[in-house]
């Protein structure tokens, strides 16, 4: 089976847990695309639910596929946001933003009252960290927030390098929301609570890729079957 293949599963599997009437979050990624044009299909079969993307690219997606849209200042609450992830550890907590969509994505997840995440079995790890840290920073003062995200890091025990986020037409990649990223290699990140605290009181850092205690459920699809975990 291919890796496409295996998160199609994991994304058929999330829409078990989708009800008539429901608020969705629509993520965004390869993975979160599936979950999107199979929510579509429910959605032109007669489904009701309402979403709200998580990216201009996840937008663009449900108008294609039909799923009706609407944002978070006309919905108080969502039930569910369903999205993917760059790495998932024991504790349910991730690494993402390897889309770019990662200020978006973690609005639209603290909104709702349920987050599963889906993927294929290679983003789950033991330890956050391999993956690099997305870091949504303001371009302003770019030099400073560097500085005192690598002053956070020593703090927290991790290094490595941080490099500005290129586009695929090499030049600098911009958010939806007009800012930068910075990915940290940091290898392994020994408690990512902790590094979300500091890293989030810096003033340049607009939001990071580290979802602490968002998720609820994650869906592994893996060649052997798939794997649904709850939060501890
Ligand atoms: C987007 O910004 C990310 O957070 C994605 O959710 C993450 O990178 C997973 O993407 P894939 O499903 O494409 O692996």
């Amino acid at each position: 089976m291919t890796m496409d293949e295996l998160k199609r599963q994991a994304a058929a599997r999330a829409l078990d847990h989708v009800r008539d009437g429901m608020k969705l979050g629509l993520g965004t990624g390869s993975t979160a695309k599936h979950f999107v044009e199979l929510l579509g299909e429910k959605v032109r079969a007669g489904l009701n639910v309402v979403g709200v993307p998580t990216s201009e690219a996840t937008r663009a997606d449900a108008e294609r596929c039909g799923v009706p849209l609407s944002t978070l200042d006309e919905l108080e609450r969502l039930d569910l946001t369903v999205d993917g992830a760059d790495e998932v550890d024991p504790q349910l907590n991730l690494i993402k933003g390897g889309g770019g969509a990662l200020l978006r994505e973690k609005i639209v997840a603290a909104s709702s009252d349920r987050m599963i995440v889906i993927a294929d079995d290679s983003k789950w790890v033991e330890r956050l960290g391999r993956f690099p840290l997305p870091i949504e920073v303001i371009p302003f003062g770019l030099a400073a927030t560097r500085r005192a995200i690598t002053d956070a890091f020593a703090a927290n025990g991790v290094s490595g390098g941080l490099d500005l986020r290129k586009g695929r037409d090499g030049h600098g990649f911009v958010t939806d929301g007009g800012h930068w990223i910075v990915d940290a290699h940091l290898g392994a990140i020994p408690d990512a609570a902790a590094l979300a605290r500091s890293l989030a009181a810096i003033p340049g850092v607009v939001e990071h890729g580290l979802f602490i205690r968002l998720a609820t459920t994650v869906v592994l699809a893996g060649p052997t079957g798939i794997r649904s975990i709850e939060r501890p």
